[in-house]
């Protein structure tokens, strides 16, 4: 399978700062294109730097872009929020849905991120769908068993193969530096495409992805664990050095 690298740009920087980003990743991936031939790469800004990305990739079609999250609903009175349909036709291709940040900080249900997904789907993107314990529910054993209800809450039903992407990111790894071992990540990695075989078809052609602290110096180890299809990356998306880094570990 394919890795799918993956930069969650979260809520930082300015129009400039994305723009000088991005037009750093492809002069850098211009000189190295093997890296795009041998994994999927994909960028998600803030919404509002969306159209500068796309105009920036314009003719660049193998590099993606897409969002952090959107609504579950279709349109109409949802004042603030951005749908499925709006990123489509920004030329979105993946839109990260149930990111721990908005499970936390805007009480968002698994019923709820499974709507977003299914809207995800409905308008011909791919879902990145986040799961993951917090580290009090680590230390009760309790990992595997959060996982399993958010698997089972957050897909929507499938009834054929559609391509959806699941991202476990561990709360307790996101931005403090501190990374799952390679054993916990095997195991935990192992255990949600188990789960995936009964919640949706083709299970082993759903891509999961690794988050939490993933930086060019543990990323080798990282993805070429058994069932990690790549990487979600945070703090280290920021700078197109170390990003295209995780890339080419990754490859
Ligand atoms: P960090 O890579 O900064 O830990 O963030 C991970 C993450 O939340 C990606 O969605």
């Amino acid at each position: 399978m394919k890795k799918l690298i993956a930069g969650n740009w979260k809520m930082n920087g300015s129009m400039e700062n994305a723009r000088a980003l991005i037009a750093n990743i492809i002069n850098q991936l211009e000189t190295d294109e093997d890296v795009l031939k041998k994994c999927d790469i994909l960028v998600c800004p803030p919404f509002l730097h969306i159209p500068a990305v796309r105009h920036a990739i314009y003719g660049f079609p193998d590099l993606r872009f897409g969002a952090q999250d959107c609504s579950a609903y279709d349109n109409g009175a949802h004042t603030g929020d951005v749908s499925a349909s709006m990123l489509r036709d920004s030329s979105c291709s993946y839109v990260i849905v149930g990111h721990s940040e908005r499970r936390q900080y805007q009480q968002e249900s698994n019923e709820m991120v499974a709507q977003k997904a299914a809207q995800v789907l409905k308008n011909d993107m791919t879902p990145i769908i986040c799961v993951g314990e917090t580290e009090d529910e680590r230390e009760q054993g309790k990992a595997q068993e959060v996982v399993a209800a958010q698997l089972a809450g957050s897909i929507p039903d499938l009834e054929s193969f559609q391509e959806i992407v699941v991202a476990y990111e561990p709360v307790w790894a996101i931005g403090t530096g501190k990374t799952a071992s390679v054993d916990d990540v095997a195991e935990m990695h192992g255990f949600i495409r188990e789960q995936l075989k009964e919640l949706v078809p083709d299970a082993d052609k759903v891509r999961i992805l690794y988050g939490g602290s993933m930086k060019p110096e543990n990323a080798g180890a990282l993805l070429s664990t058994e069932n990690v299809d790549g990487g979600l990356i945070g703090g280290a998306s920021l700078s197109a050095e170390q990003f295209l880094a995780i890339a080419r570990a990754a490859v």
